[in-house]
């Protein structure tokens, strides 16, 4: 199979990464439960990687890395409780139901107000509408870094400033950009950087987590046991047992600690220089095929994502035909991005998305031209 949805999980992971899971699956105990080996074991396993991961996102502090199951998780987290009632919060119409979703449910049962910043049909905000967008209440932006659909990044750096000057706060999705070229949340700006353990990162399924600011307050999303403070009837407030009740996946951390490990060595300027130069040589021979509709801007930096159509053909009976006749994976429908979907006028049709990695190489580009090519040609 030629694998070209990494934009959803990447599947090819470096070795290293299931040869710590397993060893961890064989030697570790829970995190903070106690003095034998094993527990000792799972929480060296779990504060080394708190500590690699606050140094590889540029977060001042270890102890505000919070583990979390994945992206969607960490988000619900950071706004859920950071956002109260009364409060307005400004997004973007770029945004993955992940962070849609939690704020609609946050102007249902809190009665928050939201803003969206309109795209335009190339899928691009106008920086200048999150500040005509702010409220005296606004408590904070949240914004992805780049489109999970159309992979347009976003100038994060200008949106923090907007909020700063308003004294509001910034949550950044790193969901398509974090282990793909460096993220720094000092250099970006952000009060709270969100990740996802299983996309550009090459760990595990069912880790991820985020980087909070050092004075950034977050109320629990969740509350339970933390091996600390048992007696006490509330969660204990010290940063990360506050937001992490409950055994955490230390099989995984230990998976995901060995995929830092191993970005670190090949480093994140290498990964972003190849990532571009397959994006670049894709977009270059889809953009030609006649009868291809390309998606998004391809000016500048970008995640290394396209997302296309044949013609007025269904996305779903494109991509089945890419799997099925040319064993090639990619994503079809419409990625959970409602508000993108309707500014691309592309609602009913979806679009295919093509996602690289690392490990893709220009031999599967050149594959995925070639099935594109055909499938137009048949389709014309
Ligand atoms: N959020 C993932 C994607 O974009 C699953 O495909």
């Amino acid at each position: 199979m030629i694998y070209l949805d990494n934009a959803a999980t990447t599947l090819k992971k470096p070795p290293q990464v299931a040869e710590a899971v397993l060893r961890a699956l064989q030697t570790l105990g829970n995190s903070s439960r106690g003095t034998h080996e094993g527990a000792l074991d799972a929480a060296h396993t779990v504060y080394g990687a708190r500590v690699k991961i606050a140094k590889f996102f540029g977060c001042a502090r270890a102890d505000h890395v919070i583990f979390t199951s994945n992206i969607t998780e960490s988000l619900n987290i950071a706004l859920c409780g950071l956002l109260r009632p009364g409060d307005h919060a400004i997004s973007t119409d770029l945004e993955h139901n992940s962070v849609l979703r939690p704020l609609y449910r946050l102007e249902t049962e809190r009665g928050i107000a939201v803003d969206f910043v309109p795209a335009d049909r190339q899928g691009c905000v106008n920086y200048a509408d999150f500040e005509r967008l702010m409220r005296p209440n606004t408590r904070l932006i949240v914004c992805t870094h780049a489109s999970n659909l159309t992979g347009n990044m976003v100038d994060i750096r200008r949106i923090s400033d907007i909020a700063r000057a308003h004294g509001a706060l910034l949550v950044v999705d790193a969901a398509q950009t974090a282990g793909t070229r460096p993220v720094d949340m000092e250099a970006l700006g952000a009060d709270v950087l969100c990740f996802t353990g299983h996309k550009g990162l090459m760990g595990p399924q069912g880790t991820g987590g985020l980087c909070i600011r050092e004075g950034v307050e977050i109320t629990p999303f969740k509350v339970g046991g933390t091996g600390v403070q048992t007696y006490s009837k509330t969660q204990p407030e010290q940063y990360p047992t506050r937001l992490e009740a409950g055994t955490l996946n230390g099989h995984g951390i230990a998976g995901l600690s060995a995929a830092i490990d191993y970005l670190n060595e090949v480093g994140l300027d290498a990964v972003q220089a190849r990532e571009a130069a397959l994006t670049r040589r894709f977009y270059e021979g889809a953009r030609t095929i006649d009868g291809v509709t390309v998606y998004g801007d391809f000016c500048g930096d970008r995640a290394a994502i396209v997302a296309l159509n044949i013609r007025g053909c269904d996305s779903g009976s494109v991509s089945d035909a890419l799997s099925q006749d040319y064993g090639i994976a990619t994503r079809p429908g419409a990625h959970c991005a409602p508000l993108l979907h309707e500014a691309l006028g592309t609602k009913a049709q979806g679009a295919v998305r093509f996602s690289f990695s690392w490990f893709t190489t220009e031999d599967e580009i050149d594959a995925a031209l070639y099935a594109l090519r055909e499938l137009s040609q048949n389709n014309g």
